[in-house]
């Protein structure tokens, strides 16, 4: 199995050392190669994603990504930017299945702005549509208001979209993940008021009956914000669409308190996916060997999860983690009254010794 590896900018190649270090702990024949992408691809090749990187992805089983960006490209045109590296993965693997695991280990419970009795042992996973609504709908556009009181008025115009397979695939996305968790899934739209809704909640229902083990149930986007602040710990699976997925999945994440333990998975068909952190490259701390690589490492555990076909290893890794966690070593992030600070490089290596 091959897994290409994306350190980036910033100090997306000091959490990804930390990651290859864990992956190569483990014992697997993984092979791992890596190649330069954001302002790193720029540098050596002239562009954010260099062709040589994009093959070496598409030819990949998994693409374990640091982070890209820097102040320094700000002056570039767009599309020579970092950032232009991720959306470019995205589209030419049609990475459409985006994970946002939102947990909260014992150990950080003071990290949640919310009560321990409401979000203590919180664990739920946001499955967020990536390659459709509102965001790439076309017509779009500024134009004069053509009716209406405004007519003849500046307007802007975005096209909400969705097509009956584009759901059908995110959900049994969803559901298949649902299988190996709690067997629930919650399906969040805006169906009251949308016809996308309504076409993304039928086809939900549909794709559910070849998931009799699972128990589906529905939530308007509005009551979701709510339900996720004030009874976080009923969900288990929430799968929804791009722009709602947006913003639900960075409210859920929030609740954990901290950006450098968060994790993502975005995955193709065939489950072949990018596992990046949350976060981006961090350029205010970069060099100077302080930043958490735990939401790396943990993205890493999806990797063997979901693309790899490794559970077990990725068991291992995270209880690596929380073995950590438990030993009191905290990165300057996460780090409270009475535990250890530690750097990138002693988190790391306490995570490959614990396992
Ligand atoms: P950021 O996530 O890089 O940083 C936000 C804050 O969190 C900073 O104070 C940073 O020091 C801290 N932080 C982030 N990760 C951390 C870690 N592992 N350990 C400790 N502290 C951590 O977001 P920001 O500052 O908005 O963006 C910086 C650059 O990253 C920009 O160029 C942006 O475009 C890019 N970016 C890239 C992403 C990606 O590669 N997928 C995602 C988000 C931003
Ligand atoms: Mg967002």
């Amino acid at each position: 199995m091959k897994i290409a590896v994306l350190p980036g900018d910033g100090i997306g190649p000091e959490i990804v050392a930390e990651a290859v270090n864990v992956l190569n702990a483990l014992g697997e024949s993984f092979t791992l190669e890596e190649a330069p992408v954001g302002g790193a691809g720029y540098e050596a090749k002239g562009h954010p994603l260099p062709d040589s990187t994009l093959d070496l992805a598409k030819q990949a089983d998994a693409i374990l990504f640091g982070a890209v960006g820097d102040w320094k490209y700000d002056s570039l045109e767009r599309a020579l930017r970092p950032e232009q590296a991720i959306l470019g993965l995205r589209k030419h693997l049609s990475l459409f299945a985006n994970f946002r695991p939102a947990i909260l280990y014992k150990e950080l419970a003071s990290a949640s702005s919310l009560k321990p009795e409401v979000v203590s042992g919180l664990d739920i996973l946001i499955v967020r549509e990536l390659n459709g609504d509102i965001y790439f709908g076309q017509p779009r556009g500024v134009r004069a208001a053509p009716d209406g009181p405004f007519a003849g008025a500046k307007e802007g115009f975005d096209t909400m979209r969705y097509s009956e397979p584009e759901v059908q695939r995110i959900a049994h996305v969803a559901f298949q993940a649902a299988q190996k968790r709690n067997r629930k899934v919650t399906s969040v739209d805006k169906s009251n008021v949308l016809e996308t809704s309504q076409l993304w909640r039928d086809t939900m229902i549909e794709v559910a009956k070849q998931y009799p083990d699972v128990e589906l149930s529905h939530m308007y986007v509005d009551n979701a914000a709510m339900q996720l602040v004030k009874a976080p710990k009923a969900f288990d699976v929430v799968v929804t669409g791009n722009m709602f997925g947006d913003i639900l999945s960075d409210q859920a994440a929030m609740l954990t308190g901290s950006i450098g333990m968060l994790p993502s998975a975005s995955l193709d068909k065939s489950n072949k996916g990018l596992y990046e952190p949350s976060h981006g490259s961090a350029p205010d701390i970069a060099g100077k060997g302080i930043a958490n690589p735990l939401a790396t490492i943990l993205s890493a555990a999806m990797m063997l999860r979901y693309s790899l076909g490794k559970a077990e290893q990725a068991d291992r890794v995270e209880n690596a983690v929380k073995a950590v966690l438990a030993q009191g070593l905290r990165t300057a992030d996460i780090w409270s009254e009475g535990t250890t600070k530690v750097g990138t490089q002693q988190m790391g290596a306490a995570v490959v010794a614990a396992l």
